[in-house]
């Protein structure tokens, strides 16, 4: 028996017992008479004690143990004079009688503890030791909790589990695909899916009715904390239903999560179009854990010879409270912060709501403390606030004041990891034009429906066509996306023509769907959670690599395996491939 318990069990009900206990060796103290060993596992830490009056040669045995040597030793559980109530297994002690090295470590590069002193890049080399840690494997934990959790709630409300091929077809649309070439059909590809939307579609067609599916999805685009080449959804698909009705069922399985995970309670989420989410917030993801509305001044500033505000297509601001004593030193930063080209604001203007009432701009050379009143009267502004106007292109300064908002939002404390703002942001636009290659691409995907009553738009004016799409925003991160979908094979045909496929194209890349729906498919729709960014919002993290167990880095590289690696010849003979590599 290589344990009778784990390390994290022991307490005083266990007193006097004989154990067997196993696991790593967290840290070794020798105080002379006494050797005190921390013996690490899952479940852990409990203190192993060698006495050299009672036992020298094991004291002796013990005192040469490594860190992460792996033991097994066997004792009598004692009460500790010294107890630390900190830990679970802090009032009692392992008297070892009989020890065994199962096996030795090498020095590991970095601590293995809770504030390790390993840079990333190390950590993710040695990933396996990472893992060892308290924090990672907790995420790790709290994601097979999530996944549970969604497993047993779906599978509650009827839906069925069923997976769908990783080997697929590649498509031009959405980011770019992974390719693997065939061996056995020369020249030819598959590419991995970057969801298996037309799968699920096609199980719909199949009658299926409720499907999900916990899967990886793969999607080669430029990575950042929340982006991973290779990542997971919660993918879900139901027939016979209307927007409202996926809506309510999927914040059903949001509110679940949160009670089952979380111990948090969610109220009715809140609906939001995207046109009032962009009006707003000036982004289609707001965070509304906070307020900071935007105020769109652009009317009440003009005619005053401040160019800035005259060549503006729009002015528009937020109200900071209790902010109106920043200092010039503060406001000079922020201005630095809006000029910054990921934010890209030419600069910013403020105006300070003193304490007694008193106003003051740093534009007062061109408007008057009478002009000011009304611009707090617009921004309902109290003594003590301070409020911030960008200017510019309607587009980029409300991307710009979206940034400013955040970052307020963050130096106030507004943007608690522990208060969760679900919402649903509904009505995106259909399309989106693209001036680079000047045509319309889907903003959601191509197999969108259109709400009914824009359909005569399409062929009028495409870029107003709102579509039957939602997004599950939480506290300003995108967190799930869907849509009612397109049953009709001649408005999917005419959605293709619009994205600009030619009918040969259309029907080369999605005959098979287009098929389909010759032979009955359901009204349908469904929607896309993604689970890493679902368990990082949960675990009060930003990155979604805390939460993926082996994470490539922002390289698109797993630097533990060394992936990606060039293959052998013979392997890219049998694939008849050959590279063409331009130097350097
Ligand atoms: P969408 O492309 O919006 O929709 O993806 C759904 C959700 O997946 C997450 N996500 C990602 N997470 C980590 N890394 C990535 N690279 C990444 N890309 C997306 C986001 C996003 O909201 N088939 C549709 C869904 C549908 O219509 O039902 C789809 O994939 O949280």
């Amino acid at each position: 028996m290589l344990r009778s318990h784990t390390c994290g069990e022991l307490n005083l009900t266990h007193n006097g017992q004989i154990v067997t206990l196993s696991g790593w060796v967290q840290r070794s103290r020798d105080l002379g008479g006494m050797t005190f060993v921390d013996l690490r596992d899952r479940y852990g830490i409990t203190q192993l004690v060698f006495n050299m009056e009672t036992n020298a040669p094991l004291c002796e045995e013990a005192r040469k143990l490594g860190r992460e040597y792996v033991i097994s030793a066997t004792g009598t559980v004692t009460e500790r004079s010294n107890k630390n109530l900190k830990m679970p297994t802090g009032e009692i002690e392992i008297f070892v009688e009989k020890l065994e090295i199962l096996n030795v470590s090498k020095i590991p590069p970095f601590t293995i503890e809770d504030n390790t002193d390993g840079g990333d890049e190390l950590r993710m080399k040695y990933r396996y030791l990472d893992l060892r840690r308290n924090t990672v494997r907790d995420n790790l934990m709290l994601r097979h909790h999530m996944g549970i959790e969604t497993r047993n709630y779906m599978n509650e409300i009827g839906f069925i589990e069923v997976e769908t091929p990783v080997l697929i077809k590649s498509t031009p649309e959405g980011a770019r695909d992974f390719v693997v070439p065939s061996r056995m059909n020369e020249g030819q590809f598959y590419a991995l899916p970057q969801s298996p939307q037309t799968f699920k579609q096609l199980l719909m067609v199949a009658g299926l009715d409720k499907y999900f599916q916990i899967v990886k999805c793969f999607r080669d685009e430029d990575l950042r904390a929340d982006r991973q080449p290779e990542f997971t959804q919660i993918d879900c698909e139901m027939s016979f239903v209307t927007q409202d009705d996926i809506l309510n069922t999927f914040e059903g399985l949001t509110r679940h999560l949160f009670k089952t995970v979380k111990s948090v309670d969610i109220n009715k989420l809140p609906r939001m179009t995207f046109a009032d989410a962009m009006k707003n917030y000036g982004n289609d993801k707001p965070d509304i854990r906070f307020e900071m509305t935007f105020v769109e001044l652009t009317d009440l500033v003009k005619g005053h010879d401040f160019k800035v505000f005259e060549d503006a297509e729009l002015v528009a601001g937020i109200n900071a409270n209790g902010c109106a004593g920043y200092t010039r030193k503060q406001l000079d930063a922020l201005t630095d912060f809006v000029k910054r080209p990921q934010v890209g604001a030419g600069g910013l203007i403020y105006v300070r709501f003193n304490e007694d009432g008193s106003l003051k701009s740093s534009v007062d050379k061109f408007y008057t403390e009478d002009d000011l009143k009304k611009w707090a009267a617009a921004f309902n502004a109290k003594p003590g606030d301070l409020m911030l106007i960008l200017a510019g292109v309607a587009g980029k300064t409300r991307k710009a004041l979206s940034e400013l908002r955040l970052e307020m939002g963050n130096q106030l404390g507004l943007r608690n990891s522990e208060v969760f703002a679900p919402l649903w942001v509904v009505d995106f636009p259909l399309l989106e034009w693209d001036e680079d290659t000047q045509r319309y691409y889907a903003m959601h995907h191509p197999f969108t429906s259109p709400k009914p009553e824009d359909i005569p738009m399409l062929d009028t004016d495409p870029g107003k066509v709102r579509a039957n799409a939602y997004d599950l925003v939480i506290n300003g991160v995108e967190i799930g996306g869907g849509s009612i979908r397109i049953h009709n094979r001649d408005l999917q045909k005419r959605m293709f023509t619009i994205l600009g496929f030619t009918d040969e194209d259309a029907q080369a890349q999605f005959g098979f769907l287009m098929n389909a729906f010759e032979f009955g498919a359901p009204p349908h729709g469904g929607i896309a959670f993604g689970f890493d960014r679902m368990c990082s919002l949960f675990g009060g993290s930003d990155s979604i690599r805390d939460y993926i167990a082996f994470p490539k880095n922002n390289s698109g590289r797993d630097v533990m395996i060394d992936s990606p690696s060039p293959i052998k010849q013979e392997q890219l003979d049998e694939l008849k491939l050959k590279l063409n590599l331009t130097e350097k």
